[in-house]
């Protein structure tokens, strides 16, 4: 007889989840099939980043490679909860970039990511049962890793204005604060600047949730992926927020140094929640990595000491507020279809004003431009679209040409657009 599998498992196997689906939709298996030429597909569909990694840190991994002794250091397990010094180094860079005081190491735990770290987060933070709230739209892998953590409620608010194509946060700060202690979620999982509409959350929202969470005994958690990667030029004052009983934060080494492949991230939360992390961390992936703690620990250092650490995150942030910039206009020169305004972050969110699955897929299948349909981040977007400009930081012509070839679609299939 075949053993059967888990109901978990194959619910999650059954139920196509958004991130599988972005995944299969950038197969090139799946342009070929298609008709599609892969070299010819223009993407906007990628969420990651595309500039070059900081010299000094290309620097450090060289060094470790040409000293035997470091090499074989790195070679071996690291702290369950990651390096001291790589902890002192992250509290250094969170005061040389973000004034960021109050910081301890003991309020540091580095994990693999920040996929791995949120997935075993929950596991600290909730009970099967309780409620964990998400804003609409909200990171589309969210769902799926708190489903397969364990078995908890998800209820969202929205902050998109569907009929106005406004981003409204700001609008309903009473109401989202009155939500949170009517539904009375343990966690509050917040993305800023989100993915996939790339607002950065005020001061105010941010502020008028944590109250809340503290009358009602619960947690907010921030997603900080793409944290250095931010437009404003006032950056928010919770940027420089210390872990508490009830704010905590998820950090990734994945956008801003462009480490994506490099697994790395850290979460800054209260010693209590830390020592309960490290029984959980322990049974997921025992410690986080020795090389690329030891490569961080001596970049973060090396770039302070030459002063090149906040020049380097600044052109960063010019870098893809450009590729905003570019393409937003050419979304409005080509489409003439409302989409928002990028305030950090590699995205915006279009409204295509029918389904966004068929959207997507009639595109590709007719001019080869591959965007990523709205359904996975939430109702919201459910006849939208995410543009991501991330992978073409570098290449603008391609943005202007990608949306020339969206046209096309638009032109013949404009009856379609109704909603
Ligand atoms: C909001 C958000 N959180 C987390 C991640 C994953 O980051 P990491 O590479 O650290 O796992 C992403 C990746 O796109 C993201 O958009």
């Amino acid at each position: 007889m075949k053993p059967v599998l888990s109901e978990r498992a194959i619910t999650l196997k059954r139920n196509i989840s958004p991130v599988r689906q972005i995944m299969s939709f950038a197969n090139p298996e799946y342009f070929k099939q298609l008709g599609l030429d892969p070299a010819e597909v223009i993407s906007f569909a990628g969420g990651w980043v595309n500039h070059a990694a900081p010299v000094e840190l290309q620097e450090s991994y060289q060094e470790i490679f040409n000293d035997k002794n470091l090499l074989h250091k790195s070679g071996g397990y690291s702290p369950t909860l990651g390096m001291p010094e790589c902890k002192e180094a992250l509290v250094k860079y969170e005061q040389h970039i973000y004034d960021l005081n109050g910081l301890t190491p003991k309020q540091i735990a580095i994990g693999a990511s920040s996929t791995q770290l949120t997935f075993d987060l929950m596991k600290v933070l909730l009970n099967p049962g309780d409620k964990i709230a998400l804003l609409d739209p909200s990171y589309c892998n969210f769902p799926t890793q708190i489903i397969a953590a364990l078995h908890v409620t998800i209820v969202r608010f929205p902050v998109v204005d569907v009929a106005t194509w406004k981003y409204n946060a700001d609008e309903k700060i009473k109401q989202f604060a009155d939500f949170i202690r009517t539904e009375k979620p343990k966690v509050v999982l917040l993305v800023s600047p989100d993915n996939p509409t790339s607002q950065v959350l005020s001061d105010d929202f941010v502020q008028a949730a944590l109250k809340a969470v503290e009358e009602i005994g619960s947690f907010l958690v921030m997603d900080f992926a793409y944290k250095d990667i931010v437009f404003l030029e006032k950056i928010p004052q919770y940027y420089s927020l210390a872990p508490s009983d009830h704010f905590l934060s998820i950090h990734s080494n994945s956008k801003w140094s462009r480490s994506l492949g490099r697994r790395l991230g850290w979460i800054e939360a209260s010693e209590d929640i830390i020592e309960s992390f490290e029984s959980v961390q322990g049974s997921s992936i025992l410690c986080p990595d020795t090389l690329h703690q030891m490569a961080l620990t001596n970049y973060i250092h090396k770039a302070i000491e030459k002063n090149t650490f906040k020049p380097y995150i600044q052109q960063v942030r010019e870098q893809y507020k450009k590729a905003a910039q570019e393409t937003v206009t050419a979304i409005t020169e080509q489409l003439g279809l409302p989409c928002f305004t990028p305030q950090g972050g590699l995205y915006t969110c279009m409204k295509v004003g029918m389904d966004g699955a068929q959207f997507v897929e009639g595109m590709l299948k007719e001019t080869g431009v591959l965007f990523i349909p709205g359904w996975g981040f939430g109702r919201t977007l459910q006849n939208a679209i995410r543009i991501s400009y991330g992978p073409l930081v570098n290449d603008h012509p391609k943005i202007h040409q990608g949306m020339k070839k969206a046209r096309e679609f638009l032109d013949r299939n404009s009856h379609l657009q109704s909603q």
